[in-house]
């Protein structure tokens, strides 16, 4: 058995806060599920949900069951498997600031603990499926209540954050402040989706595990790196969090950080967790300040009337930014980054445009114009893969030049598992930090992007420019890399 086995047979009490929501019901529940069918959860691994909705057991493993029929693939379900795994779990409601209501769950808990059959040696893993001023509620009551550690005797205890991390600067660094007074950094695993994504992993592999890229990837060959995160769906009901969000915080602030960081960093040291980490922390002490200049935001028409959404509401569901990095490897490259709802499609992609040749050497003046720059598109989602459009001769008797893509499709070797959520999961179960965001790195982009959040000079209502779903966004975007004589590019 390999010491990550050993790991992951620990016996586990994992307490999600936010239990009754959205996120455990259609992410984190359904990822347990899988584990627990392929055998990857140990047997003594129980779930205590707490949320302030009252709900039997029997109501909340119901809710669950719902939630698993929908996100789990058909040949994963039985219902053999479903009332194993259901036996492991159960409910507590309260308020997340109440101390008497912390006194059940640690009776629970106590419970749980003394029916793990092989005793000592495991952990507790707090998971906060919450937003971060709840979160920060639910780091006080714990504290204030002593509750962590009294589980499992000789064990240790790990939280799992939620994004948005804080609301802005100050709000992370109060929430990172408040959870290092509980759990040592070494034990806070600071959850975004998109790194537990087999294609975001993959970027560093095609990076680090080929000699040809690098002598490229700098600002000598690289012309502008552009990032896309388009979705075409709406806010799907999520006003209440959405509209106090919006883009950058929902998408921006993480996940797009992530890849750039990933796309952008200089090779690790080692194959260590820190060594990784270290490293996109740099990109992230040398993002270019961002200008008012540098960024154009979007709303959907229609957002306003969708439900728990302000009617006046100026809260951007659309960001196209243009960004930089001060370092030697990337000085004057320009990284624009677009990200949305309610968009063309769905699309998650990274495109680095080379820069042109210097001269065309071919007699045809047509063939020379029809050259373009190469682009190597990395294709996070979906159709996942990567292709290198490179000029090619146009086959026949005219000398003439189209376009040839090289290209590798990810999806074809894998089934779409494991997921995201489940990678995630395993990862903390098995105390590898790689994929998960660092305290300093959290604060520092904060830090970056504070211009997009900040009130701006221009009232937002003037700011925010209206766009008709299923667009590319607002006409505006096309300015930002436009001004600099570029374009967005199609996707492949
Ligand atoms: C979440 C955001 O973090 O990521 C959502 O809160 C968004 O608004 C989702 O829809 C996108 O994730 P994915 O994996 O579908 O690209």
């Amino acid at each position: 058995m390999s010491a990550d086995d050993r790991a992951l047979q620990r016996p586990c009490l994992m307490i999600i806060f936010g239990a009754s929501g959205d996120l455990t019901r259609r992410k984190l529940i359904p990822a347990l599920y899988n584990l627990a069918a392929e055998g990857l959860l140990g047997e003594d691994f129980r779930i205590i949900g707490f949320a302030r909705t009252k709900l039997s057991n029997d109501e909340f493993r119901a809710g669950l069951l719902k939630g698993v029929e929908e996100n789990v693939v058909a040949e994963s379900l039985s219902s053999e498997e479903w009332t194993r795994f259901a036996r492991r779990i159960s409910y507590i409601s309260g308020d997340y600031d109440d101390e008497t209501s912390f006194r059940a769950l640690e009776r629970e808990i106590l419970s749980c603990s003394r029916s793990c059959s092989r005793g000592p040696g495991g952990y507790e893993l707090y998971y906060l499926a919450l937003p971060p001023t709840v979160s920060e509620t639910v780091l006080a009551t714990l504290k204030n209540s002593g509750l962590v550690g009294k589980g499992l005797r000789g064990g240790f205890s790990r939280v799992m954050l939620e994004k948005p991390f804080g609301l802005d600067y100050q709000s992370a660094h109060r929430l990172n402040r408040t959870v290092a007074e509980i759990f040592d950094e070494s034990r806070v695993y600071r959850v975004d989706h998109y790194l537990g994504k087999d294609t975001i992993r993959n970027l560093l592999v095609l990076r680090f595990a080929n000699a040809i890229f690098e002598p490229l990837w700098n600002r000598r060959y690289i012309d502008n790196i552009q990032i896309t995160a388009a979705e075409d769906m709406g806010i799907e009901g999520r006003g209440g969090y959405y509209d106090k969000a919006g883009v950058v915080r929902d998408i921006v602030q993480n996940h797009v950080m992530q890849v750039l960081a990933l796309v952008a960093m200089e090779p690790p040291v080692g194959g260590d967790a820190e060594s990784t980490r270290d490293r996109k922390y740099e990109v992230f002490r040398s993002l270019r300040p961002i200008g008012q200049g540098d960024f154009v935001f979007g709303q959907y028409t229609g957002y306003r009337s969708e439900e728990k959404v302000a009617a006046d509401s100026t809260t951007p569901t659309f960001a196209a930014i243009r960004m930089g990095i001060a370092s030697w490897r990337w000085f004057g490259v320009p990284i624009y980054v677009r990200a949305g709802k309610a968009l063309e499609r769905k699309v998650t992609e990274v495109a680095i445009q080379f820069k042109e040749i210097p001269l065309c050497l071919m007699s045809d003046k047509k063939a020379c114009e029809n050259i373009l720059p190469n682009v190597l598109y990395i294709r996070i989602q979906p159709d996942e893969g990567i292709q290198l459009s490179i000029n090619a001769k146009t086959p026949g008797r005219e000398d003439d030049v189209q376009r040839a893509l090289l290209g590798y499709a990810y999806g074809e070797g894998s089934d779409g598992r494991p997921n995201a959520y489940e990678r995630i999961l395993l990862d903390c179960m098995a105390g590898r930090p790689t994929l998960f965001w660092r305290a300093d790195s959290v604060e520092t982009v904060w830090q970056a992007i504070s211009p997009l959040i900040e009130e701006p000079s221009l009232p937002r209502a003037l700011s925010v420019h209206e766009y008709d779903k299923g667009t590319w966004g607002p006409a505006e975007a096309a300015d930002l890399p436009g001004n600099d004589g570029r374009h967005w590019l199609a996707s492949w």
